[in-house]
């Protein structure tokens, strides 16, 4: 850090030197540990807080009087910050949409697994660029509503080749890639559905393994039963990849505590939950991952959050975006719907959005404002947090820096 003195410019020219972010009423650090100015709580709240970034880090955070020189200033206007959102689960490798069957559905007809199969037919069909300009989008579409880590999914090719070229697009893109040639069984193999299992184990395992950090499995009746998804779990554990695993979604079933066994970095979905799976999370460090624009969608029963808080489980939000059972990429709309629906407090839910989609990935340089962390921030239009569950649908997103570049 120099010794300049400060001056108000919109960023630091070039992300070099030093950048004081100033005049916040309200800083989201999600570590009181470390953080000396923060009150006590997960959120580690800091009032009348500054900012210091230096490249792509946070070098710096407390209150203001007490910031040091900096080479350049910004004026957050006395308006509330936090960590950029985490959204650690969602599937954006996919051609078409699927508007016909939402409006079915909202009109009374169920949501079934089957519907992932439309999408898998106009993802084969849809050649790369098509593929890589759609996840842009949607990545750029997070963004806007201050995502700053997305991982995501393949599952709507279904060959080898189509898995695989799905991860290349995706690895080019995001943070973090998951393979899940799991999702369904395609209909090529509707006859010989441990054929598929043993493609997907196999040889679409070798080809996908290096574009991927993680191995998911949708463990639920209509897609893959518990023998099944533990020989796709075993199978990326032995190629290096580490589990997370699409869990109680649709009905109870084996994949919490399967998800739990495997020491998965995150449970997804977990909206039908025994007693067991409840006591299973809570003596894990399996994070349970709570989607709530995918019943928002399909107009089921939301997950029970507190039940899991109560038990001291760890919860993630994210917006499972896929455009089946979920077209959301909003992470406030997944704030405040948790919060409205789901029995979460306002700061639950933010602490879930951005420091539990961290745990859910297993990081620690991200979903935190502390020194050392990356530098991704979110500016929003409102003098605190609470906000984004006390005014749902209001596109509060202000400004976002990521790895400590303002763009947005
Ligand atoms: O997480 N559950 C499985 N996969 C997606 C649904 C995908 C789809 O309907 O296309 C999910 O909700
Ligand atoms: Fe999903």
């Amino acid at each position: 850090m120099s010794t300049h003195p400060t001056r108000d410019t919109a960023a630091a020219p070039d992300g070099a030197g030093s950048t004081l972010i100033a005049n916040i009423s309200s800083l989201v650090t999600n570590d009181h540990e470390t953080v000396a100015a923060a009150e006590h709580g997960p959120l580690g709240v800091v009032r009348n807080a500054a900012v210091v970034v230096e490249g792509d880090r946070v070098a710096w955070v407390g209150t203001e009087s007490e910031a040091p020189a900096t080479d350049s200033r910004v004026d957050a206007g006395g308006r509330a910050m936090l960590p950029g959102f985490v959204d650690s689960h969602s599937h954006l490798l996919f051609g078409g949409d699927r508007t016909e069957e939402f409006a079915a559905r909202m009109s009374g007809r169920p949501y079934t697994a089957g519907g992932i199969r439309t999408t898998v037919e106009a993802t084969r069909a849809a050649d790369d660029a098509e593929l890589a300009a759609n996840l842009a989008r949607h990545v750029r579409e997070a963004l806007r509503q201050g995502t700053t880590t997305l991982e995501t999914k393949s599952g709507y090719g279904l060959t080898v080749e189509d898995e695989v070229r799905a991860l290349r697009i995706a690895a080019d893109q995001v943070d973090e890639t998951t393979y899940l040639g799991a999702h369904v069984v395609p209909p090529e193999y509707a006859s010989d559905p441990d054929g598929y299992v043993d493609l997907v184990t196999g040889p679409m395992l070798d080809a996908c393994a290096r574009h991927a950090r993680w191995v998911d499995v949708f463990c639920e009746r209509g897609a893959f039963d518990g023998d099944q998804a533990r020989a796709v779990l075993a199978a990326g554990v032995a190629r290096g990849l580490v589990p997370r695993v699409h869990a109680g979604q649709l009905g109870p079933g084996p994949g919490v505590r399967l998800a739990v066994e495997f020491d998965a970095a995150s449970a997804d979905h977990c909206t039908h939950l025994s007693d067991e799976d409840v006591d299973a999370l809570a003596g894990s460090r399996t994070v349970a991952t709570l989607l709530p624009g995918c019943e928002f969608s399909t107009r089921s029963p939301y997950p029970d959050a507190r039940r899991l808080l109560d038990a001291k489980v760890t919860v993630a939000l994210s917006t499972d975006c896929n455009p089946g059972s979920s077209y959301t990429s909003s992470m406030p709309f997944c704030v405040a719907v948790a919060v409205r629906e789901m029995g979460m407090t306002p700061d639950e839910a933010v602490w879930a959005a951005t420091a539990g989609g961290a745990a859910a990935l297993r990081r620690i340089d991200i979903g935190r404002v502390t020194p050392g962390a990356r530098a991704d921030l979110v500016l929003l239009d409102a003098p605190s947090h609470v906000h984004l569950a006390y005014r749902p649908g209001v596109p509060l997103v202000a400004a976002v820096w990521q790895r400590g570049e303002r763009v947005l």
